[in-house]
């Protein structure tokens, strides 16, 4: 592989990649506020400018400029190297190349960060990109010099509403183009541009649209600044506050690697953040995905309930176990969930078929929806895939419903409740069987079960999820469990137990060992890496 040198550094390259692409990709980040991974690169920002040194054969290029000499009190003519962006350079073998090292490179990002601040409103306290703000981290890295204007710097429209979604500060635009770039490469709706010169230049809507669409929260992701905010997250929390877990987007059956924020002095998770995954999403979620991380707080069962009356743990287990006591194989349903992980689907898969022996499975899941080529897949489940591995003949739900109502299922063993929206017509049918499910969010069919146990949700207990393209994602627990819920293997055991079965299975990592020994196929656990190093947005 053909290599370069950074700062004495050596970098390997592929061909046509960039200087900044292949430094990116050994974990080297020069500094860059116009350039993404994802998008074209307009080096426009001159934030990523490095020296090149010529070659032994080479003529260095070189600027005239003006140097103040101390000695002569005044001006004297100069020359310096013509510094080139890293962010559109190609990388050629043998090139050397200066970053840090170079005083000419030092004085240039000091002097960009310079003029990018002149006219910059002093909003760190009150602004939203605080604490994650690539003005502030490059100030910090490559500015800390004393502020020299003493003008009143130039005032811009503030909190222009863009849409339904998102806010811009024209303050705080660095004019980097990269919202324009993704609603016109990824979105492929390029409803942004910009107007004016110089420092009067702004981000504008086209005239007779607004932002809006299924990508305007990415809007906000690629900002390098504080300019675009969503309405969603808006004054919401100081990002010092939060953690962040490795998960993956509930919303549909594509399976996005996001990041889940969330406080944890009030065990509350407060956005998404796409996580790069070249495999499934590269670096983008869509907007519905991103509010979905809204599900761990909303739609909650985290209380076990017989009938509609909130129980004990212990009387519930007990009314489950007698609801389902009795019950013949061949009038037993057990209904899998596609929103709920693999391990919680397997103790169901178990304690229904392996030790109650039930032959009739179903599965439930929420309905098809809109689609498109970008990301947004039409099943909007995180884990179909998944329940088609571990229980392939599983029917639809509505065959279920024609079930009870022939009389041919008498008892439902059940995971999930977020049901297709279950009728009240269906909801009677479902009556008559004895229905007890374990479940994270409300539905048709935990609403018109007898016993109903609270599971964990994607957010408080790692799971895995199959995506679509069969590739397998592990989520990480980010909050605490809430209420009296606990993971849905765990309390299918429980359940089990209590009916005198013997439901051994007592640790996930039991319960991943006979998966992965079933399903040794398997790609990517935490998903793959893009050649970046973009990870404070
Ligand atoms: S709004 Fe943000 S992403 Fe768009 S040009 Fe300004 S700084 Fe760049
Ligand atoms: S495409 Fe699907 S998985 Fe990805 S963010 Fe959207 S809803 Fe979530
Ligand atoms: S990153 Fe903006 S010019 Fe290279």
């Amino acid at each position: 592989m053909p290599t370069f040198k950074y700062d004495g550094v050596e970098i390997p390259f592929e061909a046509g990649e960039t200087i900044i692409q292949a430094a990116a990709r050994q974990g080297i980040e020069i500094p860059h506020y116009c350039w993404h991974p994802g998008l074209s690169a307009p080096a426009n920002c001159r934030m990523c400018l490095v020296e090149i040194m010529p070659a032994a054969n080479q003529r260095a290029v070189t600027l005239d400029i003006l140097e103040w000499d101390a000695a002569l009190g005044d001006y004297k003519p100069a020359k310096k190297p013509k510094l080139q962006p890293a962010c559109q350079m190609a990388a050629a073998d043998g090139m050397d190349v200066r970053g840090d090292t170079s005083h000419h490179v030092k004085d240039a990002r000091k002097q960009v960060q310079e003029f990018l601040l002149l006219n910059h409103p002093v909003d760190c306290p009150i602004c939203d990109q605080s604490g994650e703000c690539k003005l502030q981290d490059y100030w910090l890295e490559h500015g800390q010099y004393h502020k020299r204007m003493r003008d009143e710097p130039i005032h811009k429209p503030k909190a222009v509403e863009f849409g339904p979604t998102i806010v811009y500060d024209a303050e705080r635009c660095v004019m980097c183009t990269r919202c324009i770039r993704f609603m016109d490469e990824v979105a492929q709706d390029p409803v942004l541009d910009m107007r004016e010169r110089g420092n009067l230049n702004e981000i504008m809507v086209a005239p007779g649209r607004q932002l809006d669409g299924h990508y305007t929260f990415m809007t906000e992701h690629v900002c390098p600044v504080g300019a675009l905010t969503t309405k969603d997250f808006r004054f919401k929390a100081r990002v010092w506050f939060l953690r962040t877990a490795d998960t993956v987007c509930q919303g549909c059956a594509t399976g996005c690697s996001a990041h889940l924020d969330y406080d944890p002095r009030v065990n509350r998770a407060y956005r998404y953040r796409p996580r790069e995954n070249a495999e499934v999403n590269k670096y983008w979620m869509c907007d519905e995905g991103m509010l979905t991380y809204r599900a761990a707080h909303e739609g909650r069962i985290i209380e076990p309930r017989i009938g509609s009356k909130v129980a004990s743990e212990k009387k519930a287990l007990a009314a489950a176990a007698a609801a389902l006591e009795g019950a013949a194989a061949e009038h037993l349903a057990v209904v899998f969930s596609a929103q709920h992980s693999l391990e919680d689907n397997w103790a169901l898969r178990e304690l229904g078929v392996t030790l109650l022996g039930a032959k009739n499975l179903y599965v439930s899941g929420l309905p098809d929806g809109y689609e498109d080529k970008i990301l947004i897949h039409r099943d909007k489940n995180p884990n179909t895939r998944g329940v088609a591995e571990i229980a392939a003949d599983a029917r639809p739900f509505a065959d279920l419903l024609r079930d009870v109502g022939s009389g041919k299922i008498t008892h439902v063993m059940a995971l999930g409740g977020a049901t297709p929206g279950v009728p009240e017509a269906d909801a009677e049918v479902l009556r008559r069987a004895q229905v007890v499910t374990v479940a994270a969010h409300e539905g048709g069919l935990s609403l018109s079960a007898r016993v109903v146990l609270p599971a964990c949700s994607w957010a408080e207990a790692s799971g895995t999820y199959v995506n679509f393209k069969r590739i397998r994602q592990v989520t990480e627990k980010a909050l605490e469990p809430q209420g009296a819920s606990a993971p849905g293997w765990e309390q299918l055991a429980h359940l089990g137990r209590a009916m005198g079965l013997d439901a051994s299975w007592t640790r996930v990592k039991q319960i991943r060992a006979q998966l992965q020994a079933a399903a040794p196929a398997v790609t990517s656990a935490r998903g793959a890496a893009l050649p970046t190093t973009e990870v404070a947005q």
